[in-house]
């Protein structure tokens, strides 16, 4: 049934787990709409003929519908429009919430190519190789104009904003090649700006990472080491550090996943979006406790430098279980 409609509607294959929701909710509400207007029309039809003025003198008759006729033409329709909310709110939420086991992989767009670097290891232009049936979170921002990274087989698109990073999760059930498509306009060859998502099945995946790690002995370093290095070189441990002890600005251990607060009220979550918009818009959300001093990265920090201090970020923080090593101790001015 799903197969007949998806070909029906002219619909690509369906590559993810969402695919297969979003197509579900998308054929019951054609279905039903479907139905409830072939029922008027032909309800249309009929009355149109039994009902018709068969003497030009007939007059026609003034007809008031009972309250509860009422009731049920008004119920009806806004029971089903609630249900429609209700489903698609919770398949938003669904798809809106990464599992917290996802594999990352950060995507980088640019004039005209995507790149894919793993956090763990190699990095790759154009295909995005992953395993199949695990979720994978891509975490995308761009390095010149706004792109939008576009999987028609996995149902979802998002876009690829510089300076700042959106997320987006996936898991893809089989193994399989799914074509990549760049969906905003960005220049001379945006509609060459193609690329793959090649899904394995979870033994080949992790053959091709170990092929992947050998073949590249020098490009060896991880994103969390390669941020390490970039830490110290744009300055940021002047002013953050890694122990957990706060200095000018917020300590980075166990920063996180942490939730914030912020001066002027409100709270935020310490996550990749936030993470990057405070490196290249930091006076956007100060942290509490803490003067407006930072500079702004933006034009300063690439791409890959900042999904490299983000990971760097990440890695500050005691393993899972068992309590946290260096609990930040609240920051009193001195007034100096
Ligand atoms: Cu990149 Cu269009």
């Amino acid at each position: 049934m799903n197969e007949l409609l998806r070909r029906l509607f002219f619909l690509p294959e369906q590559g993810s787990t969402f695919a297969t929701r979003v197509d579900a909710l998308h054929f019951a509400m054609l279905l039903t709409t479907l139905g409830v207007g072939t029922g008027l029309g032909l309800t249309g039809l009929v009355f149109l003929v039994r009902y018709r003025r068969r003497a030009s003198a007939e007059p026609t008759p003034h007809l008031i519908a009972p309250v509860w006729l009422e009731a049920v033409f008004v119920s009806v329709p806004l029971a089903l429009f609630l249900l429609w909310f209700a489903l698609g709110f919770r398949q938003y939420v669904w798809v809106e919430s990464p599992p917290p086991d996802a594999m990352d992989v950060y995507v980088t767009a640019k004039q005209w190519m995507w790149k894919f670097a793993y956090p763990g290891g190699p990095s790759a232009i154009d295909t995005l190789v992953v395993p199949a049936g695990r979720p994978v979170r891509l975490l995308i921002t761009s390095r010149d104009v706004i792109h939008s990274f576009f999987v028609p087989d996995f149902r979802f698109k998002r876009d690829a904003v510089p300076g700042r990073y959106t997320e987006i999760w996936f898991e893809a059930p089989r193994p399989g090649r799914h074509q990549v498509l760049c969906a905003e306009y960005c220049g001379l060859d945006h509609s060459q700006m193609r690329g793959e998502v090649v899904v394995l099945s979870p033994a080949d995946f992790e053959a091709w990472r170990a092929s992947r790690r050998e073949g590249v002995p020098v490009a060896g370093e991880s994103m969390a080491e390669r941020g390490e290095h970039v830490a110290a070189s744009q300055g940021c441990l002047q002013c953050h550090s890694v122990t957990g002890v706060p200095h000018i600005g917020p300590t980075w251990w166990g920063l996180y996943g942490r939730v914030e607060p912020l001066v002027g009220g409100g709270k935020v979550l310490a996550d990749e979006a936030y993470l990057t918009e405070s490196m290249m818009d930091p006076l956007a959300k100060v942290v509490a406790g803490y003067p407006p001093v930072m500079p702004s990265y933006h034009g300063r920090l690439s791409a890959g430098d900042a999904g490299a201090l983000v990971e760097f970020i990440k890695s500050l923080r005691p393993p899972r279980p068992g309590p946290p090593v260096a609990e930040e101790p609240v920051y009193v001015p001195t007034g100096r």
